[in-house]
């Protein structure tokens, strides 16, 4: 009760903040000429963390610039703000994350340098917790007098005005209050609007049939409540993280669970009481068809957990994002994958504008979300600062081209297959040419372009990471605990957890935590 209190405080105080600046800027834009205008798109925790990461640089980098950041919902945070109104079929849902959702890490691994969770957060906290760690960041973010947070805005074009070496964006929003829509002009433009909002829905041969039949065939993304499946026989189809989340809840209402995987899929643990089978490849006959053959008689409902698409519609509305392959060529292009070119996942590498007009942050999966979005912030608000902290644009597309081939030699694949991940192609131990994780690399790279940078803020000092020897300690064992942490919970509800967090706060103590839930699992999984 007391959290929805501070909810709605919290909402009121944003919308106060957003209206208010909002006036005060419009008013006194004539008098006020920014050194830089710099548009937000998305105040997500990539939005979040871009916006810390810009207004920490040193006050003689920022001197009289202006930012603006839009996002369309009513709160800040991105996924994890919940949708007050039950999905709705077929539209989209304003986000994936359901009631009783948990990080699928301990948060030590999530969070951003120099700021632990509160104490006593259970280890995998549960999403009111993650929503509060990033609001609670973005409220500590102090905004400069002319920058301006409009939420219930949302962006729908924008367009490149100037050639390859300047000009300006032209920027459409429409204020979702009023409907009414407004242009405003940025030098820059940093996207952060998220990867998780466009289910990618497969469709099968003989689906129709399916459907005509009565059964079910649907996204994860509408996934809200397995009390929904109780008594069905529920085939989900897709090993990734969402795949695993939405067994691990539906196994305990339906009558049976198939989870339908593949080679080459993330290993993720088993679920007690899911049946693997192989990929599904059709429903042919109106029956699911697995890829060695055999089809599934019994099943009620399908659940697709089969990821989400990479676009940016506001991009591609003006010829920005190309949604047409191949890949690589000389303008921004996206297969619903990747993608490219970017230069280490953020600087955009089209021809038709210098690199540093337009950045991304957050499409990287599979990573420490604080620490990577941390980092690609920290990148664009230096180099925003100084132009001449990034290579030329021919460079920048040969270090692409470098860290593109390492993908295919040490992950096997394509690279606008393999989307944007981190865990392949970085480090000397996958061969490539520096030592250290994905932030580390990029926050060294300004490093080395002007060493009176190391220590400033969001740069470690000279013969450190921006990685902490803990963290790695963290990141080793994560996976660990997120399999017996789970067990636990379905064993002995919520709550469970709290005898191992009680008292615990620093980031030493969840390690301490980390290290005794290790201990007790190790004996109570494997008794004598
Ligand atoms: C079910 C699920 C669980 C997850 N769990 C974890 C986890 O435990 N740990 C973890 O680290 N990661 C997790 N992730 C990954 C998650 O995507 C990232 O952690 C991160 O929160 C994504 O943040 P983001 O800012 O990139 O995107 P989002 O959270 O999607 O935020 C993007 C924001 O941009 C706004 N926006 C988009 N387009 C526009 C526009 N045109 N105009 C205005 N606003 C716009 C949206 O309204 C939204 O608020 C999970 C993902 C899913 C789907
Ligand atoms: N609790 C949590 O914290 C949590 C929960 C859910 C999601 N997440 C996050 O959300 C992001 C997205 O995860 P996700 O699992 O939704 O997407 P994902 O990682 O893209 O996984 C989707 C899986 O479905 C497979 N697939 C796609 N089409 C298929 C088809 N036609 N038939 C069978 N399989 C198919 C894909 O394999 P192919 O690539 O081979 O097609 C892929 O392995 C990740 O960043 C993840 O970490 C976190
Ligand atoms: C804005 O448009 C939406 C969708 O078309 C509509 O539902 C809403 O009532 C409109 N709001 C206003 C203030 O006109
Ligand atoms: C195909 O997979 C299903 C589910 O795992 C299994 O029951 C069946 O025996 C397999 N069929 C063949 C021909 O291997
Ligand atoms: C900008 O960066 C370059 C290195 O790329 C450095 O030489 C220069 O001094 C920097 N300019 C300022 C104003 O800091
Ligand atoms: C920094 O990271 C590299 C590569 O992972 C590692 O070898 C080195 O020991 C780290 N340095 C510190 C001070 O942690």
């Amino acid at each position: 009760m007391l959290a929805q209190q501070l909810l709605l405080c919290y909402i009121l105080v944003s919308y106060g903040r957003a209206s208010w600046t909002s006036q005060h800027a419009f008013s006194a834009a004539s008098a006020f000429e920014p050194t830089k205008r710099i548009g937000v798109v998305g105040l997500g925790t990539g939005g979040i963390a871009t916006l810390r990461a810009l207004r920490a640089l040193p006050m003689h980098m920022r001197e009289g610039w202006q930012i603006t950041a839009f996002d369309e919902r009513h709160a800040v945070g991105g996924l994890w703000v919940p949708q007050d109104y039950p999905p709705d079929p077929p539209s989209v849902p304003q986000t994936p994350a359901y009631p009783g959702l948990r990080m699928n890490a301990v948060h030590m691994h999530m969070t951003v340098p120099g700021e632990p969770f509160p104490p006593e957060t259970p280890l995998l906290a549960p999403r009111e917790r993650v929503l509060e760690y990033w609001q609670g960041l973005f409220d500590a973010t102090p905004l400069g007098e002319h920058d301006r947070v409009l939420l219930r805005h949302s962006v729908t074009s924008a367009a490149w005005v100037g050639d390859a070496e300047r000009g300006h964006w032209d920027v459409q929003v429409m204020d979702l209050s009023t409907n009414r829509t407004m242009g405003f002009q940025f030098d820059n433009l940093i996207v952060a609007p998220g990867v998780n909002r466009f289910p990618r829905v497969p469709t099968f041969e003989g689906q129709d049939a399916w459907l005509a039949a009565g059964k079910r065939l649907e996204h994860c993304m509408w996934f809200r409540d397995s009390n929904r499946y109780a008594g069905q026989t529920v085939l989900t189809v897709g090993g990734g993280p969402s795949g695993l989340d939405v067994a691990r809840h539906v196994v305990h209402t339906a009558r049976k669970l198939y989870w339908s995987r593949q080679d080459g899929e993330p290993e993720l643990p088993d679920i007690r009481g899911a049946e693997n089978v192989p990929r599904m490849v059709s429903l042919k006959k109106g029956l699911p068809t697995l890829n060695n053959g055999s089809t599934l008689p019994d099943v009620d409902t399908i659940i697709l957990a089969t990821g989400y698409e990479v676009r940016v519609p506001f991009l591609s509305a003006t010829g920005f994002l190309d949604e047409t392959p191949p890949l690589n060529g000389d303008r921004l292009t996206t297969n619903g994958r990747y993608i490219s070119p970017l230069y280490e996942h953020t600087v955009a590498l089209d021809s038709r504008y210098p690199p540093g007009a337009l950045y991304f942050i957050s499409l990287l999966t599979y990573n420490p979300t604080g620490m990577t979005n941390a980092a690609q912030a920290t990148f664009a608000a230096y180099t925003i600062a100084n132009a001449s902290l990034l290579d030329a644009r021919d460079e920048l597309r040969a270090a692409l081209a470098q860290r593109e081939q390492h993908v295919r030699n040490e992950a096997g694949v394509e690279p606008e297959r393999y989307g944007h991940k981190v865990n392949s192609g970085y480090g000397a131990e996958e061969g490539y040419a520096a030592d250290g994780f994905y932030q580390d690399l990029l926050v060294r790279s300004l490093v080395a372009r002007d060493p009176r940078l190391a220590g400033m803020p969001g740069i470690p000092r000279g013969g450190f990471n921006l990685t902490e020897r803990w963290r790695v300690w963290v990141m080793e064992h994560t996976d660990q605990v997120l399999v017996g942490w789970h067990e636990m919970v379905d064993e002995r509800g919520e709550g469970w957890e709290e005898e191992f967090v009680r008292g615990q706060g620093t980031e030493a103590d969840y390690m301490d935590t980390m290290r005794r839930f290790l201990e007790f699992w190790d004996d109570y999984s494997e008794p004598e």
